[in-house]
């Protein structure tokens, strides 16, 4: 196609640049806030999107609909075989590709992914203790997190972000800790709310650390200086006063930023999704396979984020979570 993308708006006016792409629901921890011991009924492969598939709905997506971001998700994405070629194959379509993984791994490819064009990582690390990692992810792969974290900035993956979802009893007694862990190698530090979107629906409110504590932590510890939002980033950050540090929050239950979403998300099996909390799916899979044309995708793209709701009601009785957990959506 030769004309200039067409932005993909909703009826709130809010344009959406940037798309989550699920390669893989499968995942090599075992998160408690996320899935239980036994894993999950991971999808048959025949059902998961090929990587030419994955390749012609990002490039509709870049070339018709003005997407400008494409995040790599999973389950654990780092377990898609074959991924520094699918970034290969990714990158030159002109949007920025950045990774969401566990850290498991890493180590070994983040050469090759910044070589196929990878911007970026955002690693999981919720703990600095082996002990308490084992007992949060139910694996005693620590070591594989730090490696993959050294490895990712070596190899000039910047700026390296890390993500923590503090849960009350369990980890929120180190947030100060990941701070200056994070300062000290060059990463940055972001805490998020822990979500309603486990596969067990053992979610408790009164476990989720908030972003009020979050500061109130960081408060008393250092002097904070606002930075803001980055245009639509979920993130709220603060600097550590007279550094460089900068923490972020990503508080989706306690502030949300659903007014100004600007992502939209596909499922490892082609299902496409206008929000995280979504209760219904449109299956690209299904149009792709039965020969639609490029056109047909764009259509059916559109008619989805047509039908996208205001925002999430986490805090209202009526809230429904939906059947998808968050390691088969992904994040
Ligand atoms: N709530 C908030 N964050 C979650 N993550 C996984 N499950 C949840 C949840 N229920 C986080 C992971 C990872 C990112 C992709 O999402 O820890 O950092
Ligand atoms: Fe895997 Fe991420 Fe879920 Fe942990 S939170 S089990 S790393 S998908």
């Amino acid at each position: 196609m030769d004309t200039a993308p067409s932005p993909l708006v909703d009826r709130f006016g809010r344009v959406h640049t940037d798309l989550r792409v699920s390669l893989t629901d499968r995942c090599n921890l075992r998160c408690t806030y996320c899935m239980p011991a036994e894993g999950l009924n991971w999808l048959p492969r025949a059902e998961v999107l090929t990587d030419d598939e994955v390749v012609r709905l990002a490039r509709i997506a870049v070339t018709r609909l003005g997407i400008t971001a494409l995040r790599l998700t999973g389950g654990e994405p780092l377990l898609r075989r074959g991924l520094p070629g699918l970034v290969g194959r990714l990158s030159p379509l002109g949007a920025e590709v950045s990774v969401t993984t566990n850290g498991i791994g890493l180590a070994r490819i983040a050469g090759e992914l910044k070589a196929a064009g990878l911007h970026r990582v955002n690693v999981s690390l919720d703990t600095l203790r082996p002990e308490r990692y084992a007992e949060i992810t139910r694996r005693d792969r620590i070591a594989d997190v730090f490696a993959g974290l050294a490895a990712a900035q070596a190899a000039g993956l910047a700026p390296v972000k890390v993500n923590a979802v503090p849960v009350r009893g369990v980890n929120d007694d180190e947030i100060v800790e990941l701070v200056e862990f994070a300062a000290e190698h060059g990463y940055r530090m972001r805490f998020i709310e822990s979500m309603p979107l486990d596969a067990q629906g053992a979610w408790e409110r009164d476990r989720m650390i908030t972003a009020d504590e979050l500061l109130a932590v960081l408060t008393e510890r250092w002097e904070l200086v606002p930075v803001g939002r980055h245009g639509n980033a979920p993130a709220e950050e603060w600097r550590i006063a007279g550094t460089e540090t900068v923490v972020g929050v990503i508080a989706s239950v306690t502030r949300p930023f659903c007014g100004g979403c600007d992502r939209v998300r596909l499922t490892a099996d082609g299902q496409l999704r206008n929000c995280l909390f979504a209760t219904e799916e449109s299956d690209l899979r299904a149009l792709l396979r039965d020969g639609a044309d490029d056109a047909a995708v764009e259509r059916a793209w559109r008619n989805t984020i047509a039908r996208k709701g205001p925002g999430h009601d986490i805090s209202s009785a009526d809230f429904v979570q939906p059947a998808r957990p968050m390691s088969a959506i992904g994040g």
